[in-house]
């Protein structure tokens, strides 16, 4: 193996079962640049993951929870600036800036490069240099694809192993010359000699940056969630999407789910929402009562990668994996009656990141129990009072996250880990909208479904930095990960529609929902959760052409009579305040559609601007 032999340089100890030259030497490339103290190999073992977590609690970063009530888990504390992910920080570097579109921020990518190099040069001195092999999807899945990401974070290299299919196997698939994304990943915190480290170490200098025709990411000064776990964000949905589009195939922010009827039809559907909408809630739902017989299951709660294939009779189809491997679920507002599938995930194994911490050494976080506990340490490592709560101050933070496998849930779909993927029969858009939109729309063809994707709205949560609670339009919930143009990315949604349909493929359905519309008096109307079963069946049967519908200004909607509502008081009156149509504010709601395709003119389909056009002759009278 060539071994840098540089003064200064640490060796990069190449295990032996690495046979990948481009590979090592990308290695020995960067640690020559960051300079760190070491280089260690991730084989992805329980046995590594047990001394690195024990490691991080002997420094501080972690904390070891009580293993009477959390077997097996931890807490991590973030600094305080570095809680959520950094859009304003995020870059598309592509040769040309009418590429990453008027939605992404762009820099020329060799002057990016400029100003990442002298960020970079030594960054990691004082620390190890994490190598962590990970395969987006099952290992050697015709769907799926090889990371490695190079990091001086261990809680980076454990959370990787719960969330990616991570470690020594990935090597295998690889061989000596497989292709993989290269990503680089630094807190930004070098330490001079004798310098002792900081729990959680960061910069307030922060770049997430993407690298479209290389495929290359390189973060640095965040160790926290998609701006530190590449797999998630930066590969699986901003590069991926790129990827996608160039090799015909879709990367989508989107949850999977089984859905079982009482006969045993099984329906498999994706679903996207924007951050913090209530997607692992989804994904894990319970059917209420009334719906007894159907079996919802998770095949992903966040990403789905999409290629089509030909079926086994010979159709073609559009087939989705999960390409992660954990969940990096909000643990804010989630309990037994919200979640309990989700609560029982997190019984053992589990990362926690930003959520209070009890006397008894659990974890609690807003929303877990009715009543607060009386004591918690805040997850600024603050005393923390219900007083305090009653003052405004959280004792977790909005973000606060939980780092989980896939197979600690109760509900994992059997299929969740099929290399081949499943079919996807019907793709769901929702935005967070307290008015105007309404409970469920079924577009009435593939261009009509890719317009309600492409102008969604939603308001903003607190998985990004900035301000909450403003709508912006959140085209397909892929705002911030789109890869690329994103008139471009609409044009693809398009041609495959196209393509698929010429091949003679039976395209999915497209349905828009909002669970999230509120009264006058600021209350939700819908109650959600286990309840949006029943919508969800009202689009399964209408797969099947068993359920009815009546045309609307945009699509096919239910009329109360449409919908199962055995086990649940909810009367015409509420249906009618979910679903209703007030055609001032959809006039309005167009003008946000106009200055959305205004800022998207480059290059924007054609087929979108008739399909407004078309709308809004519905909406005049
Ligand atoms: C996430 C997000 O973390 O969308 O999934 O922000
Ligand atoms: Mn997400």
């Amino acid at each position: 193996m060539n071994e840098p032999m540089m003064k200064g340089v640490a060796p990069i100890n190449t295990p032996s079962y690495v046979k990948h030259q481009k590979l090592i030497d990308w290695v020995a490339e960067i640690s020559t640049l960051t300079q760190p103290d070491s280089v260690y190999w991730c084989d992805g073992s329980e046995e590594e993951y047990d001394r690195l977590c024990a490691k991080m609690v002997e420094s501080g970063t972690l904390k070891k929870l009580n293993p009477a009530k959390r077997k097996n888990s931890y807490l991590a504390c973030s600094d305080p600036s570095d809680v959520a992910r950094v859009e304003d920080r995020t870059y598309i570097c592509s040769a040309n800036k009418e590429d990453a579109g008027p939605t992404n921020n762009w820099m020329n990518p060799a002057e990016m490069r400029a100003t990442l190099q002298p960020l970079f040069a030594g960054c990691m001195k004082g620390r190890t240099l994490y190598v962590v092999p990970f395969s987006m999807g099952p290992l050697g899945s015709p769907i799926a694809h090889i990371g490695v990401e190079l990091s001086d974070s261990p809680y980076v290299a454990i959370n990787m192993r719960i969330m990616t299919r991570m470690g020594k196997g990935v090597f295998d698939v690889l061989g000596s010359d497989g292709p993989f994304v290269p990503c680089v990943h630094t807190v930004g915190k070098p330490l001079a000699t004798g310098e002792k480290d900081i729990a959680w170490p960061c910069n307030s200098t922060k770049y997430i940056v993407h690298y479209p025709e290389t495929r290359e990411i390189w973060s640095y000064g965040s160790g926290y969630g998609g701006n530190a776990l590449l797999g998630k964000k930066c590969f699986a949905l901003r590069i991926a999407s790129t990827m996608g589009r160039d090799q015909g195939w879709l990367a989508e922010h989107m949850l999977i789910l089984g859905v079982t009827s009482p006969e045993g039809k099984k329906y498999h559907v994706a679903a996207a929402f924007p951050s913090a909408c209530g997607k692992t809630n989804f994904a894990m739902l319970i059917p209420p009562q009334g719906f007894e017989g159907w079996k919802v299951t998770t095949i992903g709660d966040d990403i789905a990668w999409i290629k089509p294939r030909k079926d086994k009779s010979g159709k073609t189809k559009l087939f989705a994996i999960n390409p992660e491997a954990g969940y990096f679920g909000v643990a804010p507002g989630t309990n037994t009656l919200t979640n309990a599938n989700c609560m029982a995930s997190l019984n053992e194994n589990v990362i926690f990141t930003n959520v209070a911490l009890t006397d008894d050494g659990d974890v609690w976080w807003e929303g877990m129990t009715v009543k607060a506990p009386d004591h918690l340490i805040d997850w600024q490592g603050k005393d923390w009072s219900p007083a305090d709560g009653a003052n405004g101050r959280k004792a977790s933070h909005p973000n606060a996250r939980f780092t989980v496998a896939a197979t600690n849930n109760p509900v994992i779909d059997p299929e969740w880990n099929n290399p081949d993927g499943v079919a996807i029969d019907a793709f769901i858009f929702g935005g967070r909208r307290s008015t105007t939109v309404p409970l469920v729309t079924e577009a009435r063809n593939w261009v009509e479904g890719v317009y309600m994707a492409a102008t969604m709205g939603s308001e903003t949560t607190a998985a990004a930095a900035g301000q909450q609670g403003i709508v912006r339009r959140d085209p397909f919930a892929m705002l911030p990960f789109t890869g690329y143009n994103m008139s471009d990315y609409f044009q693809h949604w398009l041609d495959m529609g196209k393509k698929l349909s010429a091949e003679g493929a039976k395209l999915p359905s497209i349905f828009c929902v909002n669970w999230f519309r509120k009264d006058e008096g600021g209350k939700f109307v819908w109650p959600g959760y286990g309840e949006n079963m029943r919508v969800l069946a009202w689009m399964l049967e209408r797969l099947d052409g068993k359920s009815n519908g009546q045309e609307n200004i945009f699509g096919t909607t239910p009329s109360h009579a449409d919908l199962n509502w055995s086990g649940l008081d909810f009367t015409a009156e509420q249906f009618n305040k979910v679903t209703s149509i007030d055609k001032a504010a959809w006039r309005d709601e167009m003008k946000l559609h106009d200055q959305l395709f205004e800022q998207l003119s480059y290059h924007l389909p054609k087929e979108l601007v008739e399909t407004k056009k078309s709308l809004e002759a519905r909406l005049v009278g």
